[in-house]
């Protein structure tokens, strides 16, 4: 219980809550938006709320501001789901049987699970140790909290499918450090993370606004916008030919997050060019139109690296025209121009991935209903 040696409400003095905002104001007021208990500080307002250099108190959640994040956040929870709870028997039978999959297909489920196995934790730490601390708003950090969580389910589910499957974890756990084509991806996004990782960096510098927004486009647009999709169109090509049914039906779990975590960044740096359309200029947006083309081409050379030939009724060839116009799409959900003129899609199934409360699910696996937890005993 939190007590106070002097519990009478001072009189409302001039506190940080209601400051407005100055250029020559480097940092912001912490990471908690107030270091210390101040009684009778102001209530915070809706409009004292933004998205980053917020100068508001942090730990009240309420009054919403943005409520498409406490949207997501509530959805999020209703989307729980656990790895273990899908059923891996077909799939270890596969396997294991040496007629199951060619060569060519195993190649693809290991370079899957090795990409994936260690991207979650990517993903994982650049949100906890990178982005959190800056973005000063409690319903985005609620959500943020929750995306930090079905990243560990994430990881959880890909160490589930490698043991389930008997496979060398090692190798599947190193494959970031050993094999060219995960590891290209992977060290790419790590730049945008060393940046917000420094103890020093603080936010409330155009400079320093555009690192994390940068971090915030290289994560959340290209990194599960896009890098993400060649291996679930892999998983899912092999799930629809009746192969690998459990861990296709992992990944169609997980992807149904990850739309989600993309769909949350998306709405957070359209947000903070909103709020600071300063940082949104010509040259940067120039900068960002770069990086998600140099995305598009790591992704394509990750279909060609994985699927030298084509199988599954996939190709390298399809796997471009597939990127260039999701591309374009977020290209759009940012505000930017499409690059790609006459992208088709070349996987209109992808689509039916996504939507896992049909009655008849793709994979004929029984889509469970999530219950929460088992029932308490209060004696
Ligand atoms: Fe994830
Ligand atoms: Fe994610």
């Amino acid at each position: 219980m939190l007590t106070f040696e002097n519990d009478t409400v001072a009189s409302p003095s001039p506190v940080p809550v209601t400051e407005p905002e100055s250029s020559e104001h480097k940092a912001n007021t912490g990471a908690t938006g107030l270091e210390d208990i101040e009684m009778g500080a102001s209530r915070v307002q809706v409009d004292d709320k933004r998205i980053i250099n917020c100068r508001a108190d942090l730990n009240q959640l309420v009054p919403f501001k943005y409520q498409w994040a406490w949207q997501k956040y509530l959805q999020g929870c209703a989307n729980h789901w656990m790895p273990n709870e899908i059923n891996m028997t077909a799939d270890v039978a596969l396997w294991k049987d040496p007629n199951g999959l060619t060569e060519d297909e195993r190649t693809v489920v290991k370079r899957c699970l090795g990409f994936f196995s260690t991207a979650d934790s990517l993903v994982a730490n650049n949100l906890v140790l990178g982005v959190y601390r800056h973005i000063t708003n409690p319903e985005c950090r609620q959500y943020l909290l929750r995306q930090a969580f079905e990243e560990a389910l994430h990881t959880h589910a890909y160490q589930y499918a490698i043991e389930s499957l008997g496979m060398d974890e090692s190798e599947l756990f190193n494959m970031y450090r050993e094999v060219p084509s995960v590891a290209t991806k992977a060290s790419w996004a790590l730049q945008f993370t060393k940046n917000l990782n420094h103890p020093d960096f603080v936010t409330g510098t155009p400079e320093n606004d555009q690192k994390l927004l940068r971090d915030l486009i290289a994560f959340y647009v290209i990194f599960e916008g896009i890098f993400f999709y060649v291996g679930f169109v892999q998983i899912f090509a092999m799930g629809r030919r009746n192969k690998m049914t459990g861990t296709a039906e992992q990944f169609q779990y997980i992807m149904r997050d990850e739309s989600m975590h993309m769909n949350f960044g998306i709405d957070v740096i359209n947000q903070i060019k909103i709020e600071n359309p300063e940082l949104w200029s010509d040259a940067f947006q120039e900068e960002v139109i770069g990086m998600i083309k140099k995305g598009v081409e790591l992704e394509c050379q990750y279909a060609i690296d994985t699927m030298p030939r084509g199988i599954l009724g996939l190709n390298a060839a399809m796997f471009k025209d597939y990127l260039e116009f999701i591309a374009n799409r977020r290209f759009a959900q940012i505000g930017l121009p499409e690059q790609y003129p006459g992208a088709t899609n070349p996987f209109p199934w992808m689509s039916e991935m996504m939507d896992l409360n049909k009655e008849k699910n793709f994979f004929e696996t029984r889509v469970t209903e999530y219950q929460t937890g088992g029932a308490l005993s209060w004696d």
